[in-house]
């Protein structure tokens, strides 16, 4: 987090609160947000995109993606920031409703939404329903007619630019399951997207907003969203020639890089903004149609850097790997356990991501050693970080913070082992607040009826 510095002897402070107050306060492991950083993320973000989209004459909207972690307070910040709210559940749709988000403020996505999830949307009267195929047109537009209200729809299409980290996370490709092919098949049908808008204009229940289009995550290069955007604007144009439909909106999704290891570059909103604006409006010009309003939904990129783990060190045991062949050199690590592990945070165990770690508790003047981190889990794959230099003297009861864990830690973590989630301690002005608190083993059997 920005906020972080260390003190004179070695300690680490976040948001003014030293990470050995926060530890004894509220435990380890425990998450911890930086509200001033979050803040000041969500401000570049919308401040970036509003200057570079006004400098072309359209208007844009920035939602934060509650997936990357949600909580009532997180919703609330975003929209104090001037963020609208991004939700990807029932479940997401609650966190924002009671953190008194307008609905019209807040956006529904899901590739299979259920039928409560499509009323509780209409119900709190959503700013936006993004729908993802053929059949939910017909459920939401069914839905809506019932409850004799129009529904505000987008359609999330695939524009087969690929782009992103991992490929699990890169979700633009044909082959997988979101939203619908701007491409038409070989007999030069009319593509599913085409057909899909086609199949909203003809519901009266249903009012078409615009297009939708999320490319991947953890993007480091900013033309996937300016090739994305010709695709989207050119099936715009398309659908207006077809229907005379000029759909008002366009929406570019999420996907804004962070750094996670101390080398790494992170896209910098302004120059994303400045690129992505003058991509749009030149190719509206050459299209002739007007500009429509833009949106985009960055979530790892407000939240992520915001946050780190702090564990505490519990076992430290040297490992000697020996070479097999001639080229395999002989050699040894560090093995540190700490209280937590997969559980709280499973990117590396599912993406291969890495991390990187500090001794945050004290100085250390040992020499640094090949080390790797890993949790508490009953599996050889529960690994923190894979490989990071600690201090030598690296030892039970040492605090160990991991950085740029705010997104798609807690909001993937799990009760794996019936380990209990850790809280979300939020810190600002040297003070420190509990979000979420830490789940307890009777919350875990307080599920569970014999
Ligand atoms: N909008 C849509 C429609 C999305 O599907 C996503 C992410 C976002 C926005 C926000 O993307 P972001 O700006 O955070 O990259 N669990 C994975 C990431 C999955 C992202 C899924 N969709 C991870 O831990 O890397």
């Amino acid at each position: 987090p920005s906020t972080a510095r260390r003190r004179a002897d070695g300690e680490l402070e976040v948001g003014g609160v030293g990470v050995r107050a926060l530890a004894a306060k509220h435990g380890t492991p425990a998450y911890v947000l930086d509200e001033s950083d979050f803040r000041a993320r969500a401000r570049a973000y919308r401040e970036a995109f509003e200057a570079e989209f006004e400098r072309i004459g359209a208007g844009v909207d920035v939602y934060y993606a509650g997936k990357a972690l949600l909580t009532v307070a997180v919703a609330r910040w975003a929209t104090q920031e001037g963020l609208r709210v991004d939700t990807a559940s029932g479940g997401e749709l609650a966190v924002a409703l009671r953190a008194g988000v307008p609905g019209a403020a807040i956006g529904l996505h899901g590739n299979n939404k259920s039928d409560d999830e499509i009323l509780a949307a209409l119900e709190a009267g959503v700013g936006r329903i993004i729908v993802d195929s053929r059949v939910e047109i017909d459920r939401v537009a069914d839905l809506a007619a019932a409850r004799g209200v129009v529904a505000p729809v987008m359609l999330r299409v695939t524009t087969g630019v690929h782009a992103g980290g991992h490929e699990y996370i890169s979700t633009a490709h044909e082959d997988q399951k979101f939203g619908l092919s701007v491409t038409a098949g070989d007999d030069g049908e009319t593509s599913p997207a085409l057909a899909a808008l086609e199949a909203i204009v003809a519901r009266p229940e249903l009012e078409l907003l615009g297009i939708h289009s999320h490319i991947g995550s953890q993007i480091l290069d900013p033309s996937g969203f300016e090739a994305a955007a010709r695709v989207v604007l050119q099936l715009r144009a398309d659908l207006a020639g077809r229907t005379g439909v000029l759909v008002e909106e366009v929406d570019l999704g999420g996907g804004y890089g962070i750094a996670y290891l101390p080398a790494d570059e992170a896209l910098e909103p302004a120059p994303v903004a400045q690129d992505v604006a003058a991509a749009v409006a030149a190719v509206c010009t050459e299209l002739g149609t007007p500009l429509p309003r833009f949106s985009i939904e960055p979530g790892r990129a407000v939240v992520g850097p915001a946050g780190l783990t702090l564990y505490t060190v519990g076992t430290v045991k040297p490992v000697t790997v020996s070479g097999s062949g001639t080229d395999d050199e002989t050699f040894s690590r560090l093995y540190v356990s700490v209280d937590g592990g997969m559980s709280d945070n499973i990117r590396p165990a599912l993406y291969g991501a890495d991390y990187h770690a500090e001794v945050v508790g004290r100085v250390s003047d040992a020499a640094k050693v090949l080390s790797r981190v890993v949790g508490k889990h009953c599996e050889s794959g529960d690994i923190v970080v894979h490989e990071v230099l600690l201090p030598a003297d690296v030892r039970a009861g040492d605090l160990l913070a991991v950085a740029a864990t705010g997104a798609y830690g807690r909001s993937m973590a799990s009760n794996y082992n019936a380990l209990t989630r850790p809280p979300v301690v939020a810190v600002a002005d040297g003070s420190s607040r509990v979000l979420v608190r830490r789940e307890t083993v009777e919350d875990l059997l307080a599920l569970d009826l014999g």
